[in-house]
């Protein structure tokens, strides 16, 4: 589908996606490309940033690929440091990255649910925290009196409750907590705009494949306000409307994309 937005939009900025390489995030790495933005992608897998990297290339994107874990602090300084070094500056950090699987409260043992909580919550945290020093106005490359952006992927599961998914919904729950608080203390003191993006079920994405496999999709349809899944291109969307000039006063938000599904109830 083309693009509402003007292929220059993001024209001179940088961007580094953690989790970038693969589902939501590797579709929101395109489309900040296709809009202008250079790409630094992080990830764990070596092969899926390649694949991801080359694609983005062969479309003319500038783009690189740094191996690292959202969970090694040393990792977010490393990537952050090297992306910076390559591309000159930063500008958009969207942090993508995420783990997840479906299982009962009662047989997710603590550290499974303490694995989650890591590369969610306080990975993000760990990736603005060391982005920091990079988006702040005056920062490395950037203009004394203008920040940069954070975007958040959060989910909805945690506005009601969901099941098999005690981990992921405490998870998310922190990461809006994140968006807000540091949006109130960096937009404040240093012009950065932190905000986050909530999608529902995403067509050929691994959290509609893991998560909510046919069977159960099927039934959710019918509750569904909009009728269909949404598509990666929706989340895409979303994010360069609030990293653009477009969302300029908005900070501190979590955007729902969801077809206005978290707020269905069966009919009756
Ligand atoms: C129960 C599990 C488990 C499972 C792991 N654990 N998988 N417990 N059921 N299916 C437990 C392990 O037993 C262990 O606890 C602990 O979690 C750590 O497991 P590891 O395998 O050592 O962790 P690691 O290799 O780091 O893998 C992380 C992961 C993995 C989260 C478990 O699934 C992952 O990284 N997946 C790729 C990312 C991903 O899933 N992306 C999709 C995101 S979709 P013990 O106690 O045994 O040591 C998404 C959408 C959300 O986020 C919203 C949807 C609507």
């Amino acid at each position: 589908m083309e693009s509402p937005f003007k292929g220059d939009i993001l024209k001179g900025k940088v961007a580094l996606l953690t989790g970038g390489g693969s589902g939501i995030g590797f579709e929101i790495s395109l489309q900040l490309g296709k809009h202008g933005a250079s790409i630094a992608i992080m990830g764990r897998r070596r092969n899926v940033l390649d694949s991801a990297v080359a694609s983005l290339h062969s479309l003319g994107i500038p783009a690189i690929g740094f191996e690292g874990d959202v969970r090694k602090r040393e990792d977010a300084m490393r990537v952050l440091e090297s992306t910076v070094k390559h591309f000159g500056r930063l500008d958009i950090l969207v942090n993508a990255a995420a783990g997840n699987f479906l299982v009962p409260a009662e047989d997710l043992s603590p550290n499974g649910f303490r694995t989650v909580i890591d590369i969610d919550s306080v990975g993000t945290f760990t990736m603005c925290h060391e982005a920091l020093k990079y988006l702040k106005k005056g920062g490395p490359g950037r203009e004394p009196s203008s920040g940069g952006t954070i975007i958040n992927i959060s989910a909805t599961l945690h506005y009601t409750a969901s099941w098999y998914q005690i981990h992921v919904s405490a998870a998310k729950a922190a990461v809006d907590s994140i968006t807000r608080s540091l949006a109130l203390e960096w937009g404040t003191d240093y012009d950065i705009r932190v905000n986050g993006i909530a999608p529902g079920p995403i067509d050929d994405t691994a959290g509609v494949s893991k998560l909510a496999p046919e069977e159960i999709m099927s039934k959710e349809r019918q509750n569904m306000p909009l009728f269909k899944l949404g598509e990666k291109w929706d989340i895409a969307m979303a994010t360069i409307y609030l990293v653009s000039d477009a969302g300029k006063y908005v900070n501190g938000t979590t955007l729902v994309v969801d077809g206005g599904l978290w707020l269905s109830k069966p009919r009756s």
